[in-house]
């Protein structure tokens, strides 16, 4: 038997999944570790956490299989986290992570360095706070001492990489994430890095998602069990992974993660740009393809905040009939009509990027009254994240992306209210996949096609990706979304300034 293995390094765990070589799984792993948040809209990981997680993970999903079976490990990774070492190899602090804030003025930098045209042109994208370019500018301003003994530049799974092999690698689809590539080319810019004055050295070689990247080391062969040697492939950026995980990888293809963030993401074989920079377009982990996609910064987030903050009692109720604390929540949910009666949530908890790039919109509940419940705000932040999503599917069309066909994944996606909700905003047909391993799964299915085991990562999805529940729209519900939806749109503009002036002020 064949086995692969894929490492998700996600931001609230690393999961850590044995496949077989059709993609079932055997066993899974997942270690658990913070998130720090030393001041609002900052987010900070320390990658020796990451890194004993994964470890872990190694340890218990090998257990008892022969080494020699283990053919592959692919890996995926939260995006656009900035990992620096020194000349040693050693972590000079912690991860500054994918929804961290704080580089409005790195971007303005960025900006003005490279100039907006150019940076629009090669990165396919203006400046974004989240994306690792502001956040390598923010360290050389405000901690240049460690700036000066930074050697090597890793995004998070990049990181897990170079602890099992020993090599300073990246693959296209992740390093699309960091604003330093010109996208087109699939290479590193030299016209970005010229301008920003960043040595090319400091970055990783870059690879395509499914090429053998180095092998394990001997040390950490000894530590695990497995094989030194035994091959890791480019992997992906979690997104990028997913899709394979969800066999997105035609044109019309597109999926939906509700995980932390949500990301509504499209496979196109041309590299397709929003002019104004609304989506991203990053390279794909199908060589020579590229997706477009647009994140929305709290989707799960936003739920898990309702349920610590004000959902005590559903959690009690959960204990008791030993459920999910979600499941209730959604049932409640369920019974309130579209529009929660006249209650709307905007999702910006942590700022947001797509469709308005704006690190300081804050979220809220709009029209709240003395009649509503919480069934209500469960009800209102389910579909505003929904509404979220839906504008990412809306840009995309005027990028000329179609979507016909939604796979769903991520925790969110166990939801049938909130699957049905997609089904009815996005207008197509959503599915839910046999396997809910989304990017570890896509991982490893890489490492497969690194080890040989397929000849190409579309007969490795179509080998080993099988959809399991399929959502129809229903016709009825699409006028009352359109009505509630077209509020929605005007939400941003409403609390915009309001939303600056309180972030400001909590800032003083
Ligand atoms: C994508 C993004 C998130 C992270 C965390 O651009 O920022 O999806 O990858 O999962």
């Amino acid at each position: 038997m064949a086995y692969i293995i894929g490492i998700d390094v996600g931001t609230s765990g690393t999961k850590t999944v044995l496949f077989d070589e059709t993609g079932k799984k055997i066993r899974s792993w997942t270690g658990e570790y913070p998130l720090y948040q030393p001041q609002n809209g900052w987010a900070e990981q320390d990658p020796e956490d990451w890194w004993q997680a994964t470890l872990n993970g190694l340890r218990t999903v090998s257990e008892g299989i022969p080494a020699e079976e283990i053919r592959g490990i692919g890996l995926s990774g939260q995006m656009h986290g900035l990992v620096m070492l020194d000349a040693e190899g050693r972590v000079l602090r912690r991860s500054i992570i994918w929804c961290d804030q704080r580089t409005a003025e790195e971007c303005v930098q960025l900006t003005n360095l490279v100039g907006a045209d150019t940076l629009m042109n090669i990165t396919k994208s203006p400046a974004v706070t989240g994306f690792t370019a502001s956040k390598i500018l923010w360290v050389r301003n405000h901690e240049p001492e460690i700036f000066e003994r930074c050697r090597k530049i890793l995004l998070p799974k990049d990181y897990i990489r170079y602890r099992l092999t020993g090599e300073f690698a990246t693959d296209v689809s992740d390093a699309s994430g960091m604003q330093l590539m010109d996208i087109a080319k699939r290479c590193w810019s030299d016209v970005v890095l010229d301008r920003i004055g960043l040595d090319k050295g400091l970055l990783g070689k870059l690879y395509e998602s499914a090429e053998v990247t180095g092998g394990l080391t001997a040390g950490v062969a000894k530590q695990t069990g497995l094989s030194a040697g035994t091959i890791v492939v480019g992997g992906a950026g979690d997104n990028a992974a997913s899709a394979i995980g969800c066999g997105v990888v035609r044109d019309g293809d597109a999926f939906t993660t509700i995980g932390t963030s949500g990301v509504v993401f499209a496979h196109t074989t041309e590299l397709s740009v929003d002019p104004s920079g609304r989506i991203h377009s990053f390279c794909a982990a199908v060589p020579g393809s590229y997706h477009v996609m647009g994140v929305t910064q709290a989707a799960g987030l936003s739920l898990r905040w309702l349920r610590d903050t004000c959902c005590l009692e559903e959690c009690q109720t959960a204990a008791k009939l030993n459920l999910d604390p979600y499941q209730v929540m959604d049932d409640e949910a369920a019974r309130i009509p579209i529009g929660a009666e006249g209650l709307l949530y905007a999702p910006y908890l942590m700022g947001e990027r797509t469709p308005h790039l704006d690190a300081d919109i804050r979220g809220a509940f709009l029209g709240l009254s003395a009649s509503h419940t919480r069934a209500h705000l469960i009800r209102a932040v389910m579909e505003g994240v929904t509404y979220s999503l839906r504008d990412c599917v809306e840009i995309f069309g005027g990028a000329r992306v179609t979507v016909t066909d939604m796979k769903v994944c991520g925790g969110g996606s166990s939801s049938p209210l909130w699957r049905q909700m997609l089904a009815d905003n996005m207008n197509c047909p959503v599915h839910t996949l046999q396997s809910n391993e989304g990017g570890a799964l896509g991982a490893a299915l890489l490492a497969a096609v690194g080890a040989g085991l397929y000849p190409s990562v579309e007969q490795a999805c179509e080998a080993a990706v099988h959809p399991k529940i399929t959502q129809e729209p229903i016709a009825a519900n699409r006028e009352p979304f359109d009505r509630v939806y077209a509020v929605y749109r005007t939400a941003y503009a409403s609390i915009r300034q309001i939303s600056h002036e309180l972030v400001s002020l909590a800032r003083s």
